[in-house]
């Protein structure tokens, strides 16, 4: 897809996380681990938590808010909204439904994208495609989740890895050369069990039973989705510039997924990249999901990380299994 019909790109950012930050002393409190085991082997050191009375729509409604306001737009002129989680409000209505509500978009359609970690890339994918064809002019594309709600905090293994959070961009037109570059989605189902939560669907429906066994946790085989995550993220990265024409050395920033920084830095060292061009937050939030790429995003933005005409390299891997990544010129 390298020459696109209409060139789509970003045109409005917004970011925000949960007042409330669990550091890993507290955790030190709540299960058996410390503060060096959780920094050396992830690079964590605290995560935000969202209050009793937030819900994933809540965090993207304020990310939502921001965004609008940096692309100096109205929500009732939005005419998609996309939301990828994995933690939506509740099945029915989706949580793009409930935000659209909120905001007052009422011209805007809107639905949920399930895609855990690579759920923003996917979204954007999906977006630039409807905008790229005339179908929309704009969207609004959200990656939010608050794990928080389905993580055990009794089970070491995942707790210390996951935080909450929402990141929000505005898709529209952009100049002749901007915007998406390519993208390279792509899953391998086969590995769905190495990170799953078995209960509350169609398959295992909620029961005293389910809930008792706690298989309403998120499940994860750490290893596995390590090895997984180091492969798909060299892979989807040279696919992913090959796509665009482009070479590592053209690379400006790079945006990947914040879930470990072991797996960054061996993404960085694939790549030959120096630290100033990468983007690492995963100290501060953790493992939020959907939302991790944009608030990297975003946060790179606000921090005036990002000039017009860069190269951005945005990879992402998660549950699935799943991956995608994106190539953009700001
Ligand atoms: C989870 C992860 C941090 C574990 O790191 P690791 O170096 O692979 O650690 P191991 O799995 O080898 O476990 C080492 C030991 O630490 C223990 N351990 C696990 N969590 C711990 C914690 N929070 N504190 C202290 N010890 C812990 C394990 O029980 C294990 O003990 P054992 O050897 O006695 O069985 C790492 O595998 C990882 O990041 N995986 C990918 C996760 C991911 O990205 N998930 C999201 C996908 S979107």
């Amino acid at each position: 897809m390298k020459q696109q019909l209409r060139p789509v790109g970003i045109i409005g950012t917004g970011k925000y996380v949960p007042e409330k930050i669990l550091t890993n002393s507290d955790l030190e409190k709540m299960v058996e681990t410390n503060d060096e085991w959780i920094v050396s082997r992830t690079g964590i050191r605290e995560r935000h938590i969202a209050a009793p009375h937030e819900a994933t729509s809540d965090l993207a409604y304020e990310a939502a808010l921001k965004a609008l306001d940096s692309a100096g737009m109205r929500a009732e002129d939005l005419d998609l909204i996309i939301v990828a989680t994995v933690t939506p409000d509740s099945t029915v209505p989706s949580t793009a439904c409930i935000l659209q509500d909120k905001l007052g978009a009422k011209g805007a359609a809107a639905f949920d994208l399930s895609a855990a970690c690579s759920g923003f890339v996917y979204g954007l994918a999906t977006a630039s495609g409807f905008i790229q064809n005339g179908m929309y002019n704009n969207a609004l594309v959200i990656g939010a989740d608050t794990l928080s709600r389905i993580t055990d905090y009794n089970d070491r293994n995942t707790c210390v890895l996951f935080g909450d959070g929402a990141g929000a961009v505005i898709l529209g037109e952009v100049p002749e050369g901007r915007g998406f570059q390519s993208f390279d989605l792509g899953a391998e189902g086969s590995g769905g069990s190495l990170l799953n939560i078995e209960a509350g669907g169609s398959r295992l429906p909620a029961s005293h039973q389910t809930i008792e066994d706690k298989k309403h946790f998120l499940y994860m085989n750490g290893r596995e989705v390590f090895k997984f995550a180091v492969r798909v993220m060299g892979t989807a990265t040279e696919r992913v510039l090959t796509k665009a024409g482009l070479g590592k050395e053209n690379i400006d920033l790079f945006v990947p997924h914040q879930a470990n920084i072991r797996i960054i830095q061996s993404a960085m060292q694939r790549l030959d990249l120096p630290p100033e061009k990468c983007v690492i937050n995963v100290d501060k939030y953790a493992n939020t999901s959907a939302a991790s790429i944009p608030l990297a995003l975003v946060e790179a933005a606000e921090e005036g990380r990002v000039k017009e005409g860069d190269t951005l390299l945005m990879v992402g891997f998660g549950g699935g299994l799943t991956w995608g990544a994106s190539v953009l010129i700001w």
